[in-house]
């Protein structure tokens, strides 16, 4: 392609995977499939990879890219990011009201917005591409934290219908609450510490100095605030936030603008209300003078400025009484103590249970059954027992122990040494087999559908299900003879066991439920490995050549078929029928590596050139470092320079990055 052409055609490109972009992350209304968008990408990557000079900034493929830094350079803020002032009643907004009212000798507009509870960053765009990112800091001087921030993928890299020269814009980066609780499972099932809260999360997600965390983390971005906004063109919040909106930029749809005090106190009660389904969290609402030039009238003391205030809902706590503490046990023999409670209506929803995680837990909050507790829900998600009310004990509330024994087994606990769980060892439980196949047949294991708790707890109490590879032993007949179990029913059943017999490796290898290994790893390995034995037999080398495979995970992997039990599984599985391979990528991809030689050039973007390298090898691939005649492909990522000249010249593949993950069955960024 001659470089004018591919250079409109990257731009093009561009345009359209940064249109869909929006459409899909802000939107949340994609109009392309993501076969259709993967395509786009690639196409991209591979003129990038032509012409490496049109690798810009703001293209897509350049999201997450770089080594890890040694740590965040200093930057300071062009104007000093302040904070708000609180409200933290109806009372103290009222007043605020009246001052500013007297002071501007009118009754102005507010505009009303959600406060988003995260944390506060400023970004710079130059000529329309995103430049800068700081965090707030000490308001004065913040981090660079443009790499991370770029790697949230509703943030434009570039502003549509771009205005000339510098726009600074500011908003706040946040977790969703479901994201939130998703990284906080798990990170327990890892015996890491927790996040307390959805902004913690968020802090922790982006000041992190290898930027893949960050992108792993999910990340949203809401934009409220800018600097100059008389350039731009706009006089009020209200247009400023449509302005933000018109230019990709993602913001709060669930703004308010009030035209007097009594439509701001009818939205605060209307936000108080709503505000628990939104998927971030606001912990108040900012009340913010509409009209911009009406704000210099007002100034700022030294901390915050006059024009706006922050009313704060108090915060969801109530009291409740701990009825009874259960114990039961996990997949993995965690025996988990939780908290039975008084329903208590919290952040929106009724909570009964909480869980305690662990006895250091209980004693740390000296927690007893009977006592009155502070319960609230962290994060407004994870329902918690924040402390007990000490006060209003009289003697009856008892202390307690979990039991030394498993509460459905029997076998003697043991805690590990660094472990905060205690576990029932005995791999044979009744309550562990239980989990066990209920995660064994769930949907995103093998699937079979019919098969439910109840049914699980008849089939292990009469001992017709002692493994998992006991469920393809049952005839439709030893089915037909069980509680409530009509003819139809058992052979729809048989026939989704059947049926599960087919679903892939990956699937195969979640539904073990080796610790450590979730879906996203047990498809990793599946796509190395292609086949089960493969996977057995596989060495901690080899294991840890795999994304997110650390010695955590080879570990518990090793553990797991050291065990004569695991192993005996697997063969009746496989003895059974149950497919033991990953379609597709695997085997296509195999041939492209296997014997053949490879040399890497250039910079990849979302992994090191080791770890692309290793990936190739461990895929059956020779490694050079210098092109040759005898050289079968060239993978080139940016900046590639004689190596990719001389592939051109001996006519060598050459490969781009996408198309190395692709084929190496890496799941890559994926959207
Ligand atoms: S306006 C100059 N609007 O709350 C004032 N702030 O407690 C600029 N925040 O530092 C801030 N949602 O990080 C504004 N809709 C919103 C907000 C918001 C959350 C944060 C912001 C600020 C903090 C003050």
């Amino acid at each position: 392609m001659e470089k004018e052409t591919a250079r409109s055609r990257a731009d093009e490109l561009k345009k359209i995977i940064a249109d869909s972009d929006y459409l899909y992350y802000v939107k949340d209304a994609p109009e392309i499939e993501d076969h259709e968008y993967d395509a786009l990408l690639r196409e991209l990557a591979a003129i990038e990879t032509e012409y490496p000079e049109l690798l810009t900034p703001d293209s897509p493929n350049a999201r997450v890219r770089g080594e890890p830094g040694g740590e965040f350079a200093r930057v300071t803020h062009s104007a000093p990011m302040q904070s708000l002032d609180n409200a933290l009643g109806v009372a103290e907004l009222r007043s605020f009201r009246e001052r500013a009212a007297k002071a501007l000798g009118e009754e102005p507009e507010w505009m009303c917005e959600p406060k988003l509870d995260g944390l506060a960053v400023s970004l710079i765009y130059r000529d329309g591409a995103l430049e800068t990112a700081a965090t707030r800091g000490d308001g004065t001087v913040g981090e660079d934290v443009t790499r991370n921030i770029r790697t949230i993928r509703s943030l434009p890299l570039r502003l549509k219908d771009a205005p000339n020269g510098v726009v600074e814009v500011r908003g706040e980066v946040c977790m969703s609450r479901e994201d939130f609780a998703e990284l906080n499972r798990t990170r327990e099932e890892e015996d890491k510490p927790l996040f307390a809260n959805p902004r913690n999360a968020a802090a922790g997600s982006l000041r992190q100095l290898d930027v893949r965390v960050t992108a792993s983390r999910r990340l949203k971005i809401y934009l409220y605030h800018t600097l100059g906004a008389e350039n731009l063109g706009v006089k009020t919040q209200k247009e400023l936030l449509e302005w933000l909106a018109s230019r990709g930029l993602p913001t709060q749809e669930s703004s308010r603008l009030c035209a007097s005090m009594s439509d701001v106190e009818q939205y605060l009660d209307e936000w108080g209300g709503k505000r628990f389904t939104n998927s971030i969290n606001t912990d108040g609402v900012v009340m913010k003078l509409n009209d911009l030039s009406l704000r210099e009238t007002l100034g700022s003391t030294a901390k915050a400025p006059r024009w706006a205030i922050a009313f704060k809902y108090p915060p969801e706590e109530k009291r409740t009484r701990v009825i009874d503490i259960i114990v039961s046990v996990g997949r993995t023999g965690a025996l988990t103590p939780t908290a039975q409670l008084e329903p208590v209506s919290l952040s929106g929803t009724t909570v009964q249970r909480a869980s305690l995680h662990n006895q250091d837990e209980i004693d740390r909050k000296d927690i007893r059954v009977g006592d009155m507790v502070c319960a609230h829900k962290a994060g407004e998600i994870i329902p918690e027992v924040l402390r007990v009310d000490t006060d209003a004990r009289d003697g009856s509330q008892t202390p307690y122990k979990i039991p030394p024994v498993c509460p459905v087994c029997g076998a003697d606990a043991v805690k590990l040494p660094g472990e905060a769980a205690i576990r029932c060892p005995n791999k044979s439980c009744p309550a562990q087999l239980q989990e066990e196949i209920l995660h064994f047949v769930s949907r995103q294991c093998m699937d079979i559908n019919g098969i439910g708790e109840k049914l699980i707890a008849q089939l292990t109490e009469r001992g017709i299900i002692k493994s998992a590879a006991d469920i393809y032993a049952m005839s439709e007949n030893d089915l037909a003879e069980l509680d409530r179990m009509g003819e139809k029913s058992a052979r729809n059943i048989t026939e989704a066991i059947e049926a599960s017999k087919s679903r892939p490796l990956s699937a195969v290898i979640n539904a073990l439920g080796i610790r450590n290994v979730g879906k996203k790893t047990a498809l990793d390995i599946a796509r190395r490995f292609g086949g089960m034995d493969a996977f057995i037999n596989a060495s901690e080398g080899e294991l840890a050549v795999i994304d997110g495979v650390g010695e955590t995970v080879a570990a518990s992997v090793r553990a797991f078929f050291g065990d004569e039990r695991n192993r005996e599984t697997v063969e009746r599985l496989k003895s059974a029928g149950v497919n033991m391979s990953e379609p597709d990528t695997f085997y296509e991809s195999s041939a492209e590596f296997a014997g053949r030689k490879f040399v890497f050039t250039g910079e990849l973007s979302l992994m090191t050139r080791e770890e692309a390298q290793k990936k190739a090898e461990s895929l059956g691939a020779k490694i050079s470092s210098s092109v040759s005649k005898k050289t079968d492909v060239v993978v080139a990522g940016a900046n590639a320079g004689s190596k990719y000249s001389k592939a051109v010249e001996l006519g060598i593949e050459i490969w781009d990055e996408a198309k190395f993950i692709d084929s190496a069955g890496s799941t890559g960024k994926g959207r």
